[in-house]
């Protein structure tokens, strides 16, 4: 009998040595290294030729039985089992998949090449969130999960938290709506996406703000539908201007609490055009409320929702700038009718948001630790934005204008006519900063800027920060 050439065992390694030599003998016949038939040395000799205990190859040998590698042969001892032919492994990368999945690896997601970094827009505070009483709500719930829980019956969430959220879009944002039209989201990612699946068919117009998000983008060309962008102006999204450019378009994507990136807020009378356009063109509008609980400068604004009275708003917010983007819990609210499509797409998708973390969140907020923790945030944000404008005017004056915006956690930084805003997010991007153009959010060109996100930022490093980002920039 040969000696049979296998790879040193590691005898360091977390694998047992039983697992790495059925590894080996498994890969050297898959190989054709041991051909269909050939007798394999008798457990004693393998061992005391690999200096292995006899019981570590026995355990290998058993192991291959069972997975019909090997066989016990009468009389002849243990031999490789006759297999049907293995072809080489197939050179990559040409391996056609679908015309969808060619389509999906030419969007770019939502999160860009920055999250994690100083400045990078949408990034809340984590430094303060009450972690301990977190953990101590997430535990009671181990603890004593109730069978609602663990076998959740609910596609569109947990019941609790679908009312302690109908409660509060209620009593903070006017929002109408019973805790049966509240979907529970893992973000508002998903919300976007059900929303596409459900709304549109491919080759539909949805009107997009230019600049606007591109998660949001990146999700209507995967749906097949045609991105029909409308360029904001200082009072945001302009219902009659999306409809002289697209006139076919029966649905608007908007964020009229703070218009992503620009930061402005739509007035009144654009969000009543709005919702009267929608009317007419029996249409559709998103309300994308993406950060509309940090409003600067008073209690949050009321939601269009809440101005429609022809059931044509999908209004959707997250916890993601309110809690943490980790916890990956959002929420819609959908018109009466669109409940049972919504919760089929959503069925399908992923059966329903985790229980856990949604039975904690209602406890958070049934306690008033949401209320409690979003007041502290209020007044943190506040005076960050405060202290933040003051060093951008310390600093940042001759490359532009900031706009600090009303609401949320991030401001833009108009520059000065001709610049290359590309070219000055590369700058501060090499300076480990995370500032992404406001060219990046646009399809038609626009003024250029740069979007500077402040919510991560401690007052007493922003001066710092912003001093090396106006180094960055020369
Ligand atoms: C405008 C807008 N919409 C939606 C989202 C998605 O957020 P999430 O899925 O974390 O709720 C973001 C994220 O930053 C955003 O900026």
């Amino acid at each position: 009998m040969p000696t049979l050439a296998l790879p040193p065992l590691d005898r360091a390694s977390p694998e047992p040595l039983q697992r790495q030599l059925a590894l080996a003998l498994r890969e050297a016949i898959l190989a054709g290294q041991l051909a269909a038939g050939t007798r394999l040395p008798s457990t004693r000799r393998l061992a005391s030729q690999l200096g292995l205990g006899r019981n570590t190859v026995l355990a290998a040998f058993e192991h291959l039985l069972a997975e019909g590698f090997i066989e016990a042969r009468q009389g002849s001892g243990t031999v490789v089992a006759a297999l049907p032919p293995v072809s080489p492994p197939a050179p990559r990368p040409e391996r056609p998949l679908s015309a969808r999945a060619a389509l999906l690896t030419t969007i770019e997601g939502p999160r860009g090449r920055r999250w994690g970094q100083f400045l990078a827009p949408g990034v809340p505070d984590l430094d303060q969130f009450p972690f301990a009483e977190w953990s101590r709500l997430l535990a009671r719930r181990w603890r004593r999960p109730g069978r609602d829980l663990l076998v959740p019956d609910n596609a569109a969430g947990h019941p609790p938290l679908r009312h302690a959220i109908a409660q509060w879009l209620g009593r903070t944002r006017a929002i109408r709506c019973t805790a049966e039209q509240v979907m529970i989201v893992s973000g508002s990612q998903q919300a976007l996406d059900l929303a596409a699946r459900v709304l549109l068919d491919p080759g539909d117009q949805a009107m997009v703000e230019d600049p606007g998000y591109n998660g949001l983008k990146g999700v209507l060309r995967a749906a097949g539908a045609q991105v029909a962008p409308v360029p904001v102006d200082d009072q945001g999204f302009d219902a009659a201007l999306g409809e002289t450019l697209w006139p076919q378009a029966r649905l608007a994507w908007v964020t009229p609490s703070h218009q992503f990136p620009t930061g402005v807020t739509m007035p009144l009378a654009r969000r009543l055009a709005l919702v009267e356009w929608a009317r007419r063109r029996q249409g559709w509008i998103i309300e994308d409320d993406y950060d509309g609980e940090f409003r600067h400068a008073g209690p949050p604004l009321a939601a269009l929702q809440g101005l429609d009275r022809d059931h044509r708003t999908i209004h959707l917010g997250t916890f993601s700038k309110s809690m943490f983007p980790g916890l990956r819990l959002g929420w819609l609210v959908l018109p009466e009718d669109l409940v049972a499509p919504f919760t089929a797409a959503r069925q399908l998708a992923d059966m329903a948001p985790p229980s856990l973390t949604q039975a904690a969140m209602a406890d958070f907020m049934a306690d008033g630790l949401f209320a409690q923790h979003l007041k502290r945030m209020r007044a943190l944000y506040a005076a960050r934005r405060i202290a933040f404008t003051d060093a951008c005017n310390r600093h940042l004056t001759r490359f532009g204008t900031l706009t600090p915006g009303e609401a949320g956690l991030h401001s833009v930084l108009w520059l000065n006519p001709g610049a290359d805003d590309r070219a000055a997010a590369d700058k501060a991007q090499a300076a480990g900063l995370a500032v992404p153009a406001l060219s990046e959010f646009r399809l038609i060109p626009g003024p250029p800027g740069l979007v500077l996100g402040w919510g991560s930022l401690p007052e007493d490093r922003m001066d710092g920060v912003v001093a090396k980002l106006a180094a960055a920039l020369g």
